[in-house]
């Protein structure tokens, strides 16, 4: 027991920051909640692997965190790709010299829909990106998890309040996001007893990124077959929704949250100040929908 606390006591040892020693991957971190947590963890001292289907913005990412002296590496590619993520593993362990502590699966859109107007295309993206991906990377990163070298290991599943309470008008990503959190629980479960292994659902309500921007803003990515998905929500319909939600009165904090305020939520999870929190869903949403 003491020498779990001498250990704990180690890695809250400032300057070396919560996360020192620590090899992290965190996808989608070339911009939003994504890149605000990689810089969070690289402050913390994690070496941080900046995985995102947009290279360009990945490379800048890596290159801020350097530039500020951080240590991170870029490693761009789509986790919709096998093959992708079997080298995303690869060179994350090359960089962490055969270590791999931390991974957040964090990278995703929405593509919304209507339940009757909702096409196969949209239905499958959508449960490829958000479970099949973090199941595909987790499965791929075993060999680095299912290890006794006493060093701390965890995985963060991002979801949202649409896996929790459903939302309409997104069928694909209330099922994807619902299902992330079965996934975590499963990996805390089979990965915990022999190897200390911490799994938890870190859920996000609103928060101020290109996915609740105006969707005139422009914002899309691309499918893997070239299919634009624009991003957003449409202005009428922020405009037009109800009142309540127009003011935030549906959020007790009355804002949205910012990609630092998501993304340190995401980085206590991974600290050792949540050691014994495992196999959890937490809600970072202002206290909505409580
Ligand atoms: N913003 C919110 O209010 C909110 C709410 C609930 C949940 N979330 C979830 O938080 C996560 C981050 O969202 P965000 O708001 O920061 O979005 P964002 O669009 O700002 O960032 C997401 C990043 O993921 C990358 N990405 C998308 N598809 C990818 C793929 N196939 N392979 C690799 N990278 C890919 C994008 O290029 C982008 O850089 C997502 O899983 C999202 O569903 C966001």
């Amino acid at each position: 027991m003491s020498n779990r606390l001498d250990q704990i006591a180690g890695h809250l040892n400032y300057p070396k920051g919560m996360l020192a020693g620590q090899v992290a991957i965190i996808t989608g971190s070339g911009q939003g909640i994504g890149a605000e947590t990689a810089r969070l963890f690289a402050k913390e001292g994690a070496k941080v692997v900046v995985a995102d289907v947009d290279a360009k913005k990945a490379s800048d990412t890596a290159a801020a965190i350097n530039a500020s002296g951080g240590s991170a590496i870029a490693v761009a590619g789509d986790v919709l790709d096998d093959k992708y993520i079997t080298e995303l593993i690869k060179k994350t362990a090359e960089f962490g010299n055969g270590k791999i502590h931390i991974i957040v699966n964090n990278a995703g859109y929405t593509w919304d829909g209507v339940i009757h107007k909702t096409t196969d295309k949209q239905w499958d993206t959508i449960v490829a990106l958000h479970c099949t991906a973090p199941f595909k990377i987790v499965r791929a990163a075993a060999p680095y998890f299912r290890v006794k070298d006493g060093e701390p290991r965890n995985i963060i599943n991002i979801s949202s309040t649409s896996g929790i309470h459903g939302n309409a008008g997104q069928i694909n990503y209330a099922l994807a996001k619902a299902g992330v959190t079965g996934m975590t629980k499963t990996i805390a479960k089979e990965w915990g007893p022999q190897f200390g292994v911490r799994a938890n659902t870190v859920a996000f309500g609103y928060i101020l990124t290109r996915l609740t921007a105006a969707k005139e803003a422009g914002a899309f990515v691309t499918t893997p077959d070239g299919e634009k998905v624009a991003l957003g929500i449409p202005s009428a319909q922020k405009a037009s929704g109800p009142n309540e939600v127009q003011q935030h009165l549906d959020i007790p904090l009355r804002r949205p949250g910012s990609a630092t305020e998501a993304a340190s939520a995401v980085l206590a999870v991974a600290s050792p100040l949540f050691s014994y929190v495992n196999g959890q869903t937490i809600s970072v949403t202002g206290g909505r929908n409580m």
